[in-house]
């Protein structure tokens, strides 16, 4: 009836017809231009075919549609705005709304799962049936942008406001049972009953048991809330949804303006409202940004795929200290499924390590994540040792025992000699050289560093240190084993702090060097948070640990001492010395005391202040741009020195490892794309404007050229 290269159409048993998506050589269906090309096409044909009594819409794959195609937005969306309503307005006129039109019932059979336009595509169809094991939803949100093909104006319709806004302004994925009660699917059913199912609906609806044109005519027809209702609603949604996403993030609340401003519209005056606010939120740079990160995820896991081809799996690893890393390191492993032996040299450590993990899958289970069955088996596979009897078998060793060279030097040498001759020996070390560390190693080809970030289940980041004698095969093990427990790894080249701590120190540095002329440090945090940062420096130093920090920092100024050495006492070290650790002992730049619901809450302390007097110049009033600018100029220009390097490969591996293992605000994209946002020429203005403030805002002469002939990063 229709063969496109996507999708075709074919007949069925009685008159039925059947839209099936396929796409050739490709494991997945997505909506690109192809497809929305032949799916006009193809309704346009079915439309015409007066032998037709209704349509299933089916895929050909394991999942329905996974969404848009994503590479396709940055073109699109940089069209003129009227250009791109109109072209957004064209979509949902002549496809979905001709596929809703259809003169006779529609039924999609949604499996694996159905996300954006592929939910889109189901919401214009009569009826909706899911396989059981499938997930629908909304992601729109997440790149920056909502739903428009459709789905801001369909999902109130059908599931009424208050859920269309959970759906849409979370974007998280909603499985069958929720789906159902939602009333977004019409049944469930297993994943071999699907199209059966789906057929026997339309059979029903054709024989005039279920009245297909009334369904049809709720989707078609304004919201069914009084002025009232419709107020209360809403308001209170936009309040409630503006707060948890923050004010960075504008489409979640926008698209419940959209809902709201077309509440009382038909569908085709509705979808024209859906498409100019669609238009809007497309052209921020937030979405700009939002989308840039999500393909830039597409290429670091590609990327590090490609490292990894070829390395056999690890199938016994073990991790030397059951500490905060290494407790967290044996939790993931395990829980990704990867056994793994946990070694410590005291019982004390162990049982803190099995605590720890015992109390990430308790959290797990309480929220209904897990079962009983898999926490133990989580459990099970977490075997806690004070000897090294197991090692002979253990193919991936990761230590991370106390920061110390010299006794990461013993229990390297002593653990390498207890290993089978190819097993991967790793650090988890945040500052010691991996060269340093391979020096007493007979095989320093098998050794390289393995840094994760604190807390371990929750920080994506894996920062893979390739040392100047590591093996091709090391690395592509150890990345294979970064993959395996659902990490995201980055290969950098050694150097004090590696990437992450490098670029993090010099603002650290900013930081108290600012203090040290007289900025208040609660006005830098705020103004830092008001930035993006999910916490400002001092609050962050405080979770890092003052003795953490200060170690680090150290590391970092012995080997970068232009930028990184000052001749003050600075606030970090006069914290450390008079023992205020941060979170971990309650006290630092904040203290942390518990509420009486004995949740620990962060509040100001006096004596943190009179702390800091003696050392800083008298309090002066910063203007917030300048914390700003001195703050981001010196983490931008260290992110700079770290790609002209060569420490990170690429502007993506930078950009991604802020994002992934500081938490650098996504929607501006890491510190390249910051600087190229502002304009690499603007930004090294503004870098001068802080020169006399020392090697820490000094421009390379790479960016300055780069500055002066207008090249970028990306
Ligand atoms: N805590 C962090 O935020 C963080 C983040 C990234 C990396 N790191 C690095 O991870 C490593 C461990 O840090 P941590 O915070 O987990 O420390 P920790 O003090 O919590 O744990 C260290 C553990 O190592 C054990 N240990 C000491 N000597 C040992 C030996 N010879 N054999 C076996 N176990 C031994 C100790 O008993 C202790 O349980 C350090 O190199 C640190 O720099 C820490």
């Amino acid at each position: 009836m229709f063969a496109g290269t996507v999708l075709s159409v074919k007949p069925l048993a009685d008159g039925f017809a059947e839209l099936c998506f396929d796409r050739p050589n490709e494991a997945i269906n997505k909506f690109d231009k192809t497809t929305l090309d032949e799916l006009q096409a193809a309704v346009e044909s079915l439309a015409g075919d007066a032998s037709v009594k209704g349509l299933v819409v089916t895929s050909a794959k394991d999942g329905f549609i996974v969404g848009a195609d994503i590479t396709e937005f940055g073109a699109m969306f940089s069209a003129p705005k009227e250009e791109l309503v109109k072209h957004i307005e064209a979509v949902n006129f002549n496809i979905f709304n001709a596929l809703e039109d259809l003169p006779f019932p529609t039924a999609a059979a949604i499996n694996g799962i159905a996300l954006g336009g592929g939910l889109e595509v189901c919401l214009a169809c009569d009826f909706r049936v899911m396989a059981d094991n499938a997930k629908i939803g909304l992601p729109e949100t997440k790149l920056g942008i909502f739903p428009g093909f459709g789905g801001a104006t369909r999902l109130p319709r059908l599931i009424g406001v208050d859920n269309a806004v959970d759906w849409i302004a979370t974007g998280a994925d909603k499985k069958a049972p929720k789906a159902l009660a939602d009333g977004a699917v019409d049944s469930v059913v297993s994943g071999e009953q699907l199209k059966a199912a789906a057929v026997d609906i339309l059979i029903k609806a054709v024989a005039g048991e279920f009245d297909w044109q009334a369904k049809r005519a709720v989707k078609k027809g304004p919201l069914l809330l009084n002025d009232m209702e419709s107020l209360m609603s809403f308001e209170t949604c936009k309040a409630f949804v503006g707060q948890a996403a923050g004010k960075h993030y504008p489409a979640p609340v926008q698209a419940i303006v959209c809902m709201q401003e077309a509440a009382k519209m038909e569908r085709d005056e509705a979808l024209k409202v859906e498409a100019k606010h669609f238009a809007e939120m497309a052209q921020t740079e937030v979405a700009r940004q939002l989308i840039n990160l999500f393909l830039a995820d597409q290429v670091l896991v590609k990327t590090a795929k490609g490292v990894a081809k070829g390395a056999e799996p690890v199938k016994q690893a073990a991790v030397l200290g059951a500490g905060i890393m290494g407790g967290g390191i044996a939790y993931q492993s395990a829980y990704t499924g990867t056994p793994i032996i946990m070694k410590d040299i005291a019982q004390a450590g162990i049982d803190l390590g099995i605590k720890e993990a015992t109390k990430i899958l308790s959290k797990l289970e309480s929220r209904g994540k897990i079962n009983a069955t898999k926490m133990a088996g989580v459990l099970n596979t977490i075997h806690p040792t004070l000897d090294y009897n197991q090692f002979g078998e253990v193919d991936m060793v990761v230590e991370a025992v106390v920061e110390n060279p010299k006794v990461k030097h013993a229990v390297l040498t002593e653990v390498e000699s207890k290993l089978s001759g190819d097993a991967i020996l790793a650090s988890n070390t945040s500052t010691i050289s991996i060269d340093l560390l391979a020096e007493p190693l007979k095989r320093p080809e098998s050794f390289l560093g393995m840094h994760f970030f604190n807390p371990v289940h929750r920080m994506p980041l894996v920062e893979i240190i390739r040392g100047a004698k590591t093996s091709d095969a090391a690395v592509a093990k150890t990345v294979n084993y970064a993959l395996a427990m659902g990490k995201k790894p980055v290969v950098v080249r050694d150097c004090a702090g590696f990437l992450v701590n490098r670029v993090l120190f010099p603002y650290f540095a900013a930081f108290t060097q600012l203090l040290h002329q007289g900025a208040d440090f609660t006005f830098v945090d705020k103004v830092m948070e008001k930035f993006g940062w999910p916490m400002g420096p001092a609050y962050l130093m405080d979770v890092v640990g003052m003795d953490t920090g200060h170690h680090a920092a150290a590391v970092v100024a012995e080997a970068f001492p232009d930028r990184m050495k000052h001749d003050f006492e600075d606030a970090v070290t006069a914290m450390y010395k008079a023992e205020r650790f941060g979170q971990k002992n309650g006290k630092g730049f904040y203290q942390y005391v518990p509420n009486k619901k004995g949740r620990v809450e962060k509040t100001l302390d006096p004596d943190a202040t009179s702390l800091l007097a003696p050392i800083c110049a008298a309090p002066k009033e910063f203007a917030a741009q300048e914390i700003e600018q001195r703050l981001m100029v010196a983490f931008c220009l260290e992110a700079v020195r770290c790609l002209e390097e060569g420490i990170a490969a690429t502007p993506t591996d930078v950009d991604m490892a802020m994002i992934y293992g500081l938490g650098f605000p996504p929607f501006r994209g890491g510190p390249l794309r910051y600087i190229e946002t502002l304009g690499v020429a603007q930004f090294v203005e503004i870098a001068d404007k802080y020169a006399e403030h020392g090697g820490l805002f000094k421009v390379t002469d790479k960016l300055r050229t780069m500055a002066a002939n207008g090249e970028t990063f990306y």
